[in-house]
C-alpha cells in the first residue's frame, strides 16, 4: 500500500512540511506523489528523518543525477574540532558566504537542479536556512519593471561574491575546490529562468549576480541588490528552524536559498546533496 503522504503548506507562498513517510523507503507511487508535490511547493521539509549517509544519497538520487553525493556544511572539521571563526579559513568563508541569498552553482557551467540538505547537529539559536520564492517574486513585479528585466542577463561568478565578502578565492586548489570553484568563462545568465518542468517564470537573481551587461557596474549592482531586496521579503520568504534529523529538498531552479548566523562556538553539521541540473535547462547563455 502506497504511503499516505501529509502536505501542510508553509506560511508563504511555497513550501511544505511533509510528514507520514520515510525517506529512506519509498515505492514508486509514493515517490510520483513526492515529485509532483516538490515541483509544486518548491521546498518541501520531512521531520524526523535522521537519514544515513547511503539513504540521504539514494533519496536525492531520485531526483536524478548528483553534482556531488554528500558535502558537510559545518563548522565542524572532520577531526571532530571546532572550526575558529577568526581563522577564516575557505570553509569558514564558504560559511560565512552562504549568508547571502543565493541559488547554486549558477556560477558553474551548468546551474544545479536543487539539493537535499539535512541536519545532524544543529546549534541552540540561530542557523536557520532561509529560502525565498522566486516565482511569487517575478509574477509581483509592477509590469514595466517585469517587462525590462526580460530583456536582461547577468553574469555569474563565485570569485566575484567572495571577493565582495573580503573572501579572495584562490585558484581552484585549498579548500574550495570540492565546493566546485570554477575559473572557466563566467557564465552568463538571463534574470528570467523558465522552469524546465513547470513552465513558470521566477527571477534568476542573488550574489553571485553581477555585471548586467548595458550596465556600468554601479548601476548594476544597485539594479540587482533592488531586486534581491523586492524578491526576498514576506509572503515570498520562510526560514527553517532547525531539529537534528530533519531533512528538506529544495528546487534551485526558482528558489534563492541563505544561511543565517549563529553563535560559532556552538557546532552544526548539516550535510548537503547537490542534484546536477538538466545541461538542456540549466546550462548558462553561450558565451
Ligand atoms: C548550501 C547553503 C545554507 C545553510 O549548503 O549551499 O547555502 O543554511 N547552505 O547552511
Ligand atoms: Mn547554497
Amino acid at each position: 500500500m502506497a504511503t499516505r503522504l501529509e502536505i501542510k503548506p508553509l506560511d508563504a507562498t511555497f513550501g511544505a512540511v511533509v510528514t507520514g513517510i520515510k525517506l529512506a523507503e519509498i515505492d514508486e507511487a509514493t515517490w510520483r506523489e513526492l515529485h509532483a508535490t516538490w515541483l509544486k511547493y518548491a521546498l518541501l521539509v520531512f521531520p524526523g528523518q535522521f537519514l544515513k549517509r547511503d539513504q540521504q544519497i539514494a533519496f536525492a538520487k531520485h531526483f536524478g543525477p548528483l553534482e556531488f553525493e554528500m558535502a558537510a556544511i559545518s563548522n565542524v572539521k572532520s577531526d571532530g574540532t571546532l572550526r575558529i571563526e577568526k581563522d577564516n579559513d575557505d570553509v569558514m568563508k564558504i560559511l560565512k558566504g552562504n549568508m547571502g541569498w543565493h541559488a547554486d552553482s549558477t556560477y558553474m557551467p551548468v546551474q544545479a537542479k536543487g539539493a537535499v540538505f539535512s541536519a545532524e547537529e544543529v546549534p541552540t539559536v540561530g542557523g536557520q536556512t532561509g529560502w525565498a520564492d522566486m516565482r511569487a517574486a517575478y509574477d509581483a513585479l509592477d509590469d514595466a519593471r517585469r517587462a525590462r528585466v526580460e530583456t536582461l542577463q547577468a553574469y555569474h561568478s563565485l570569485h566575484y561574491s567572495q571577493s565582495k565578502l573580503g573572501h579572495e578565492t584562490r585558484k581552484s586548489d585549498g579548500e574550495y575546490s570540492g565546493y566546485g570553484l570554477h575559473n572557466g568563462p563566467i557564465p552568463l545568465r538571463p534574470l528570467v529562468k523558465t522552469h524546465p518542468e513547470t513552465g513558470r517564470k521566477s527571477l534568476l537573481i542573488g550574489r553571485h549576480a553581477h555585471d548586467i551587461p548595458g550596465m556600468d557596474r554601479e548601476e548594476s549592482q544597485s539594479f540587482l541588490e533592488e531586486l534581491v531586496d523586492f524578491a526576498c521579503r514576506p509572503p515570498r520568504i520562510y526560514h527553517h528552524d532547525w531539529a537534528a534529523g530533519d531533512a528538506v529538498v529544495w528546487d534551485n531552479r526558482c528558489l534563492l536559498h541563505q544561511a543565517t548566523p549563529w553563535d560559532m562556538t556552538q557546532r552544526r553539521i548539516m550535510w548537503h546533496s547537490r542534484i546536477a541540473g538538466d545541461p538542456a535547462s540549466e546550462s548558462a547563455l553561450a558565451a
